[in-house]
């Protein structure tokens, strides 16, 4: 059965994430947003900013993303900058400039019009500039998410190219990717901050790791060198395997609990996110916000066969 999910009903949810209109039909049903509501919890910028504050006050720290990606129109990506500066006006009033910072945001170059046929790259490096000074000025950090394998290179030529004048720049690796490995020596070796998560996306055998147990086997040799370098590790998991293998390597690797962070999605695992926090951890949690959802949400349907199987049973109850 798990076969069946991983090989035949995984990919055409994800390729499902990416059809306009099917998109169209789900956001519509009023039943999906109940269903929705569990990992985006709001879709305006007031909602969000609830959340941030019981998150905040429950010790856990976060990171938003501001919904929307793979824009083709330079317009749309120049709204997206505009709603991050919005939100980032209204996180400077509870930012804080502590070495690791409490608030960060997180962005999608896709999002920014790195897919643009006429200078792609350079209007997602541009617009993304913009969000970092900004950011800068109120003492948020920005991470840039990692997307689809054909979007790797641009985007860690234009994270490379950010990290010059910023820093503290997050950088997304997939531990599933092949070419992962080497990334993490790069960034290791550069000081950098680095986000590692498995991956999302559906991609092929001849760029990515398949098999659950060989992408945790490089999830974990993955850490492992980021754990080893100078830089600022960030734990994006949710797996036992992952979490469990955590204390040892930092005290191999002689990491306090200031020196590297666990991160994990906003309405996943909230009982291993609590008892992380209570026990002197720092725990980021990813908030995603905004009402283009569809994507992100799909992605977490088909990241686990009973999400698939709650939610056609709400639409199926619908039905009746
Ligand atoms: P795995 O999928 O093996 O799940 C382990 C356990 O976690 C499951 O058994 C289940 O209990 C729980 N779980 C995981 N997913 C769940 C879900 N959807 N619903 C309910 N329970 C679930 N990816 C990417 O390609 N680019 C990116 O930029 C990011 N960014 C990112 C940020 C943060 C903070 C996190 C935590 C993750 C990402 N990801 C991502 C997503 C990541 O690549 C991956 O798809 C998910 O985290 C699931 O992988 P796990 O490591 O949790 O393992």
């Amino acid at each position: 059965m798990a076969g069946v999910f991983a090989h035949t009903v995984r990919p055409a949810m994800l390729a499902a994430s990416r059809a306009d209109r099917l998109r169209r039909t789900v956001e519509r049903s009023p039943v999906t947003r109940k269903v929705v509501r569990r990992f985006v919890p709001g879709d305006t910028l007031d909602s969000v900013l609830d959340i941030v504050a019981a998150l905040r006050g429950s010790g856990r720290y976060v990171s938003i993303d501001y919904l929307g990606e793979n824009v083709t129109d330079a317009d749309d990506a120049a709204a997206t900058v505009r709603a991050y500066l919005q939100l980032l006006g209204a996180l400077g009033r509870r930012a804080d400039t502590s070495s690791v910072r409490p608030l960060e945001v997180s962005l999608k170059l896709s999002a920014l019009g790195q897919a643009l046929d006429r200078d792609g790259d350079k209007i997602a490096l541009e617009n993304a500039r913009t969000i970092c000074e900004r950011a800068e000025e109120v003492g948020v950090w920005v991470t840039v998410d990692a997307e689809d394998h054909t979007t790797t290179d641009s985007t860690l030529s234009i994270s490379g190219d950010l990290r010059v004048d910023f820093g503290s720049l997050g950088t997304v690796l997939q531990a599933y990717l092949r070419r992962t490995l080497g990334d993490c020596k790069d960034l290791a070796a550069a000081g950098a901050r680095v986000r590692l998560c498995k991956g999302a996306y559906d991609e092929p055998a001849s760029v990515a790791h398949r098999a659950a147990g060989d992408i945790t086997d490089s999830y974990l040799t993955c850490l492992r060198v980021l754990m080893s370098g100078s830089g600022y590790p960030m734990v994006a998991s949710h797996d036992p395997a992952i979490i469990d293998a955590v204390p040892a390597l930092a005290l191999e690797t002689s990491r306090g609990a200031g020196d590297f962070e666990y991160q994990m999605l906003y309405g996943i695992s909230v009982g291993e996110q609590r008892r992380l926090a209570d026990a002197g951890n720092q725990v980021r949690v990813y908030v995603p916000f905004g009402a283009q959802w569809y994507g992100y949400f799909m992605r977490r349907l088909a990241e686990r066969p009973a999400n698939l199987a709650f939610f056609l049973r709400a639409l199926a109850k619908r039905g009746h």
